[in-house]
């Protein structure tokens, strides 16, 4: 039986939220170089994609396929910012991945998820928890180091300010669809 299409759209969108979160991160990598970084950044990407393949492999398990999505999270986001510096690069990383962790368990609380779904949702969220970690101490080492302080806690306001406003509209299409 073929699923829902408005359920293999969302997972489209999930799929697209983490190949474009390992963009970002492959833009960290070429700006932090210490080896300690490019270790943990290593794994950080290896999750990303693998975390795209999980959905991935959910949509075709549904009898889907993978599509472009234009219009997804990080699209959005991208029209209203563009981070220059790697205090802004790191900054919005952590609103990035706190979103998704977000979403991922508000998802997975919901009633009448099927159990294969669940399991690929547990799996991602399991991975943010570190992401989230790991960034979040990144920026504020460095941010403490070049007397940026005032300034993360500013980049922070400012993205949390856009994700809100960025997630508000896709949770309207979402509601729209779903009914
Ligand atoms: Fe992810
Ligand atoms: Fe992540």
């Amino acid at each position: 039986m073929a699923a829902d299409p408005r359920t293999i759209l969302l997972f489209n969108y999930y799929r697209d939220a983490e190949l474009r979160g390992a963009n970002l991160l492959l833009r960290l990598m070429s700006h932090l170089d210490d080896p300690d970084s490019q270790v943990k950044l290593s794994l950080h990407l290896a999750d990303e994609t693998r975390h795209a393949w999980l959905w991935t492999k959910r949509i075709t398990d549904l009898g889907g396929e993978p599509a472009k999505v234009a219009d997804g999270y990080q699209a959005r986001i991208g029209l209203r910012v563009v981070p220059r510096t790697l205090i802004d690069i790191l900054a919005l990383t952590v609103v990035v991945e706190e979103r998704s962790y977000q979403r991922y368990t508000e998802h997975a609380a919901r009633s009448g998820t099927d159990p294969e779904t669940l399991e690929v949702l547990r799996e991602v969220s399991k991975d943010e928890k570190w992401h989230i970690a790991w960034i979040k101490g990144k920026l504020e080492e460095m941010a403490a180091a070049g007397g940026g302080v005032e300034r993360m806690n500013e980049a922070l306001e400012r993205y949390r300010a856009i994700d809100r406003q960025v997630y508000g509209e896709l949770l309207a299409k979402e509601r729209a669809a779903f009914g």
